[in-house]
């Protein structure tokens, strides 16, 4: 690949595979910009709620996603996606959003929306970028993709430890079975199962791994 071109990092995962926390880790130990891609679909989740847009007619949340105002910006080495020059941090993590995301993300017009936004994140130079779809239809040509996965019952004590409670299963079913763009390993991807193994255990992991490729690649 073109070495003046910025380098992508792809992490996809199921939920509480520690795609976030190790996505961190990887960027910070780089100095590469960090960029959250479910918090994207969150915050078009939050945007139908506030406005109540009836997140179950898929039309309706495809013309939300054309409608509404948002801009990129990049602080501190994380990506935000604002709305109306606001970003919802904390608004996205409640769990009102969490129970409508995964349908929201089902649109396909909402995920080129998404595919489109994302790819221009590489604006902000070498990105570790963390979902669901990353090697597999955001940036399919990147040689760095990853793929997170622990046991179910791990990941729900995870969850649990972080005082929310979420049928996992359920929604791991819904990101995996969607048409558009679902959860899959992409092809060339490293899987890491980390049952068993602590978040530092994980990102050194990849941080070899990635660290290796690079070199080869003359980065
Ligand atoms: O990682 P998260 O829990 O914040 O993601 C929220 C939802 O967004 C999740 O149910 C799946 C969806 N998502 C997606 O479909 N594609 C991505 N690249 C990222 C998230």
């Amino acid at each position: 690949m073109d070495k003046t071109y910025p380098v992508v990092i792809a992490i996809d995962g199921t939920s509480a595979s520690g795609k976030s926390s190790n996505a961190r880790r990887v960027a910070r130990a780089l100095g590469y910009v960090y960029v959250d891609t479910g918090a994207m679909y969150r915050t078009l989740a939050w945007y139908c709620l506030q406005h109540q847009i009836d997140y179950q007619d898929p039309k309706a949340v495809a013309a939300a996603c054309r409608k509404w105002k948002t801009r990129l910006e990049c602080v501190e080495n994380q990506v935000r996606l604002t709305v109306d020059g606001y970003y919802p941090e904390e608004e996205i993590r409640q769990s009102n959003v969490s129970m409508v995301v995964s349908l929201v993300a089902t649109v396909p017009k909402v995920r080129q929306w998404m595919k489109q936004t994302q790819r221009a994140c590489l604006q902000f130079g070498n990105l570790v970028m963390e979902g669901r779809d990353i090697g597999t239809n955001v940036f399919p040509e990147t040689d760095y993709k990853y793929y997170l996965d622990a046991q179910i019952e791990e990941r729900t004590r995870r969850r649990q430890a972080e005082g929310v409670h979420e049928n996992l299963a359920a929604r791991d079913q819904q990101d995996s079975q969607r048409a558009a763009a679902p959860l899959m390993i992409a092809l060339g991807a490293k899987v890491i199962n980390n049952s068993g193994l602590t978040l530092e255990q994980t990102s050194a992991r990849l941080l070899q791994d990635i660290q290796a490729r690079l070199k080869a690649d003359g980065r």
